[in-house]
């Protein structure tokens, strides 16, 4: 069963996306890709999960 993480570009949910990966679950995350800061930043850290087989991302 996936779980899914909220804020998943942000600082603290990609973090926690990348911890529930490394234990072993399936992660779903979702992010509205607001631009309170620079979305580089982001999407950057959605670069680094997305090669992850069990990682899938919903805008
Ligand atoms: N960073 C900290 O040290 C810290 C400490 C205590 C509490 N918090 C709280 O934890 C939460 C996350 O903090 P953060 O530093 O990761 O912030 P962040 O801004 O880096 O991440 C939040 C993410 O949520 C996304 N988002 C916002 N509204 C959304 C919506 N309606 N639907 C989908 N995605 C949405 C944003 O695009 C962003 O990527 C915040 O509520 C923050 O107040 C953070």
């Amino acid at each position: 069963m996936p779980i899914l993480v909220t804020g998943a570009a942000g600082f603290i949910g990609s973090h926690v996306c990348h911890h529930l990966l490394s234990r072993g679950e399936a992660v779903v995350g979702i992010d509205n890709m607001n631009d309170y800061y620079d979305l580089a930043l982001k999407k950057g850290r959605l670069a680094r999960l997305q090669p992850h087989k069990d990682f899938s991302f919903h805008q």
